[in-house]
């Protein structure tokens, strides 16, 4: 399962860096397009982060489970940022006020680097500590 949500976050990533190709040649409209096409990925992988992984750390490595839970809660602004922002991020994508437009390409842009920010901390702890505590009693 890990293996399988570590190649998701390597899928993701390669969106991710057509995302920013786009946003470099001022294309919002198509950075955003990408972003709407793995949205619901990024949701269904999110879900099952928090009921496969946490279910494991909160059984067997309880003690351990703060950094963890902090991490899954950050899910809560990607989430956001998909379900809320990404509808002004669309409107704004073909508006033709330069401000609008670039708040737009400011906010894709950082979404980009917290999710990236937010895989690596799973990578480098929740995935550690569920393999562990998967292999422990
Ligand atoms: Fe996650």
């Amino acid at each position: 399962m890990i293996e399988r949500l570590k190649s998701e976050h390597v899928m993701f990533e390669s969106k991710f860096i057509q995302v920013e190709n786009n946003l470099k040649r001022n294309d919002i409209k198509q950075a955003a397009q990408i972003i709407q096409g793995i949205s619901d990925e990024i949701i269904q992988h999110a879900v099952e982060e928090e009921a496969r992984l946490m279910r494991v750390i909160m059984y067997k490595a309880k003690e351990e489970s703060s950094e963890p839970i902090k991490i899954m809660q950050e899910h809560n602004w990607v989430l956001n940022f998909l379900k809320n922002t990404m509808i002004t991020v669309k409107k704004a994508s073909t508006s033709s006020d330069p401000n609008v437009y670039e708040q737009a390409k400011e906010d894709l842009n950082e979404f980009v680097n917290n999710i990236r920010k937010h895989f690596e901390e799973e990578e480098q702890i929740v995935f550690p500590l569920t393999l562990r505590a998967e292999a422990s009693n």
